[in-house]
């Protein structure tokens, strides 16, 4: 499979970090297409335990290629400290294996302090981002206006930048937001010392990304968040400024749409989100505080807890036909191992009207679950390595989600949160699935 995109299918969290973890092992080269440190993506191996945040999570196979790829906004500050924290824990990040694209965005010191203050400014109307200045850092991107990786090592062009835009930015920190400006001289001495310290990092990942195609290498585009947080195809406004969807990942690494031959959708085993926008299955009972202490659901960027609930179809259907699944990969399932009924939401209802797909979000506001009910299995099912080993009754709601997903086999199930706790499944058991 040389191109393989791995694309959140729901809300963001659905386990990407783990499956592209585990799809290193057998890939040249991974590349993080979109998005930035507002990604947490947990990743549980024999280094250890990780959330990454901007590394692609190719990061732990010393003979894979981490592209951080154009579609990015990369904070320079936060590439430092989870390069430290993967140092520290033993992993190597030498620059003939990690490369930030000189494309990239970069996310400035103001654009995380003005994505805070926007926030509280909306006030009862925040939409509850993860305040890591992403949605400013694409504004300047999309205004034309962003400072690029390749940037912060031209001093002359960084003075002549910073000079342009940092009144600006003054003038709205000062004028609407009533805060500090801040020092150009600081500024420009900060940029200047992370260009220095990322310089062997910085590339035209181009030739990069292209010799790896011509020679038909692996490759794996690592999606960020889910498509329900797409800016075009999500929650819109309740969304992030980039296209986490597959169409995203070709525009973001820089590979021909054709070129990506297997699209695999992560899908949670239940629904879960962070930040505000509808969730039309989401629980406010004990039970959904049932699925956040067992599913341990406390997001891995910003530690708040997350809105959980049952797995919701449509969702998951909207986003295969957006993103072309050629399979999923079903995860956590062995957070439904004690429960003795499980509910799917297989339509919504609008107003007495029946919806089978995704409407728009003011109407989706009003979307209420339509469930059917399956039977638990209540037995662990983490020990289990292949698709006989799982309850009959976890096999059925497998099944039923693979084709509530519009016909899509399963490839993968999640049975904990450990590279090891990983069942695959060959076409003969997906069939089955
Ligand atoms: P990502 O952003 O899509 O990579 O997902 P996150 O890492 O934010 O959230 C997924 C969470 O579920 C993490 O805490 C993972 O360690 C955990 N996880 C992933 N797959 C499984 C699984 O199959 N079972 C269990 N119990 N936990 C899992
Ligand atoms: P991963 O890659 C879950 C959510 C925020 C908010 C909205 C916009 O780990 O799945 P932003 O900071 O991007 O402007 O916030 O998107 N959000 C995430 N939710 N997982 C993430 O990343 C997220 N990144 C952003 O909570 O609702
Ligand atoms: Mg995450």
């Amino acid at each position: 499979m040389p191109v393989t995109a791995v694309v959140g299918a729901q809300w963001g969290d659905e386990g990407k970090g783990r499956v592209v973890d585990v799809m290193a092992s057998q890939a040249h080269m991974v590349i993080r297409f979109q998005g930035g440190d507002n990604a947490g993506h947990t990743v549980v191996n024999n280094h250890g335990k990780f959330a990454l945040h901007l590394f692609p999570c190719g990061i732990f196979f010393p003979h894979v290629h981490n592209v951080l790829g154009t579609g990015m906004a990369v904070n320079p500050r936060s590439f430092l400290t989870e390069m430290k924290v993967l140092n520290d824990a033993g992993v190597e990040t030498a620059p003939n294996r990690v490369h930030i694209s000189e494309r990239a965005q970069v996310v400035m010191p103001y654009h995380v302090l003005i994505d805070g203050l926007e926030e509280e400014a909306r006030g009862g109307n925040a939409q509850g981002t993860t305040k890591r200045g992403i949605g400013p850092c694409y504004t300047d991107k999309a205004a034309r206006v962003g400072l690029r990786m390749g940037d912060l090592t031209d001093a002359g062009h960084l003075g002549a930048y910073l000079r342009q835009v940092l009144d600006v930015k003054n003038r709205l920190l000062t004028r609407v937001y009533d805060h500090e400006p801040l020092s150009y001289d600081d500024l420009f001495e900060q940029l200047l010392d992370w260009g220095r310290q990322l310089a062997p990092y910085i590339k035209n990942t181009h030739p990069l990304v292209q010799q790896a195609l011509r020679e038909d290498r692996t490759i794996l585009l690592e999606g960020q968040l889910g498509a329900l947080r797409d800016i075009d195809w999500g929650i819109y406004p309740y969304v992030t400024s980039s296209s986490p969807i597959t169409g995203g990942s070709a525009t973001g690494a820089g590979v021909p749409p054709h070129r990506i031959s297997n699209i695999i959708g992560v899908v949670k085993a239940y629904t879960t989100a962070v930040g505000e926008g509808p969730v039309p299955t989401e629980l406010t009972d004990p039970m959904g505080e049932t699925l956040r202490e067992v599913g341990e659901e406390y997001g891995a960027t910003t530690g708040r807890p997350r809105r959980c609930g049952w797995f919701d179809a449509v969702a998951v259907r909207y986003a295969a036909e957006l993103c072309g699944f050629s399979s999923i990969a079903v995860t956590k399932i062995d957070v439904l191992d004690q429960l003795p009924t499980i509910k799917v939401c297989v339509a919504y209802d609008v107003d007495g009207e029946r919806y089978e797909t995704v409407p728009d979000t003011r109407v989706m506001a009003r979307a209420r679950p339509i469930y059917e009910e399956l039977p638990g299995w209540q037995e662990p099912t983490t020990s289990a390595r292949t698709w006989h080993d799982l309850p009959p009754n976890a096999q059925a709601y497998l099944a039923r989600i693979s084709e509530l997903a519009g016909g899509v086999n399963i490839c993968m199930v999640g049975v904990g949160p450990h590279r090891k706790d990983t069942l695959f499944l060959d076409q003969q058991h997906s069939e089955v699935a």
